[in-house]
C-alpha cells in the first residue's frame, strides 16, 4: 500500500480562512488526522471490535461523517457475520470520491453503502451501531441534539452508539494542561509551531468542542440509557451509549 501523503498545508504562512473538509484537505486526510488525534489508530481498531460485538444480524450499521472509511473499513474488517448493511455518509464530495475509490480496491466490502449528504437529511432506522467518530463537533451547537435524537430514533434497542470527540475541561488549568499535552503531541508528529498555530486558528470558528458532561447530558436526554467514556488520551474521547 502507497505512504499516504504528508499533511503540509499549514507549513507555510497562509491568510486565516476557516478549515474546509475540500479536496486538499481529503488528499492528505489519513496523514493528518494521524498526526493530529492522539489514540486515532487505537481507537479506530476498537470501533471495529465494538461493531462486531453489537451489529446485529440484518440490521444497519451507520458511519456518519465517514470521510476516507477509517471507521468504516475497520467496522467491515471485523464485524464477523455478514448480514448487515453499513451506510457511510459524508457532506464533503472530495471525501466520498476518494472513499470510493477506495472501496473499489477492496475485497468483502459489498456491503458497503456511500451516501453523499448532510447528516440532517438522511433517515437512520433499524441501526445496531451507529459511529460519530469527531464529526459532531463541527456540526453547529443548536443543530446537535436534534441529530443525536435522530440517531436514538433509529436504533433499535440494544444498540449502541460511539461517539468520539475533541473535548474541553470546566477547569480552566486542567484545560490548559490537556490542551499544552496536545501541542506537544504534535509537535512529536513532525508538525512545527507555525503549523500547530495556523490550523488552530482555521478551526477557531469551526471545530466547537464540548465537555464530556454536556455530551452524557445530550445523550442521556435523547433517551440512551446509559453512557460513558471507553477511551481519552488528553482533550480527546471516545464514549459509548447503550439504547
Ligand atoms: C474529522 S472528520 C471525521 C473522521 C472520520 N470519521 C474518521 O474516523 O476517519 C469529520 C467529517 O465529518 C464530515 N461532516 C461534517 N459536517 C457534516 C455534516 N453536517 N454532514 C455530513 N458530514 C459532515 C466532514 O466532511 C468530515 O469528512
Amino acid at each position: 500500500m502507497n505512504e499516504p501523503k504528508q499533511d503540509r498545508i499549514y507549513a507555510r504562512e497562509r491568510p486565516l480562512q476557516d478549515f474546509v473538509f475540500d479536496e486538499k484537505v481529503a488528499d492528505v486526510f489519513t496523514d493528518m488526522i494521524n498526526r493530529s488525534v492522539p489514540g486515532y489508530a487505537t481507537i479506530i481498531s476498537m470501533i471495529g471490535m465494538l461493531a462486531d460485538r453489537y451489529c446485529a444480524p440484518g440490521s444497519a450499521v451507520y458511519d456518519l461523517g465517514c470521510s476516507l472509511g477509517g471507521a468504516a473499513l475497520a467496522m467491515t474488517h471485523h464485524i464477523s457475520h455478514k448480514d448487515y448493511q453499513l451506510i457511510a455518509v459524508d457532506n464533503s464530495a472530495a471525501m466520498i470520491e476518494r472513499f470510493q475509490k477506495t472501496l473499489h480496491t477492496q475485497q468483502h466490502c459489498g456491503n458497503i453503502k456511500l451516501l453523499h449528504a448532510d447528516l440532517d437529511d438522511i433517515e437512520i432506522s433499524n441501526a445496531s451501531v451507529v459511529v460519530l467518530n469527531f464529526t459532531l463537533q463541527f456540526i453547529a451547537r443548536e443543530r446537535r441534539a436534534r441529530l443525536i435524537r435522530k440517531i436514538y430514533e433509529g436504533m433499535q434497542p440494544g444498540g449502541i452508539l460511539i461517539l468520539s470527540e475533541k473535548i474541553r475541561f470546566d477547569d480552566a488549568q486542567l484545560n490548559e494542561l490537556l490542551i499544552d499535552m496536545y501541542h506537544q503531541f504534535k509537535q512529536v508528529q513532525g508538525y512545527s509551531q507555525l503549523e500547530i498555530s495556523q490550523k488552530r486558528s482555521a478551526l477557531e470558528n469551526v471545530l466547537i468542542p464540548e465537555t464530556i458532561a454536556a455530551h452524557k447530558a445530550r445523550m442521556q436526554e435523547a433517551g440512551f440509557r446509559s453512557c460513558d467514556t471507553w477511551f481519552q488520551c488528553f482533550n480527546f474521547a471516545s464514549m459509548v451509549a447503550f439504547k
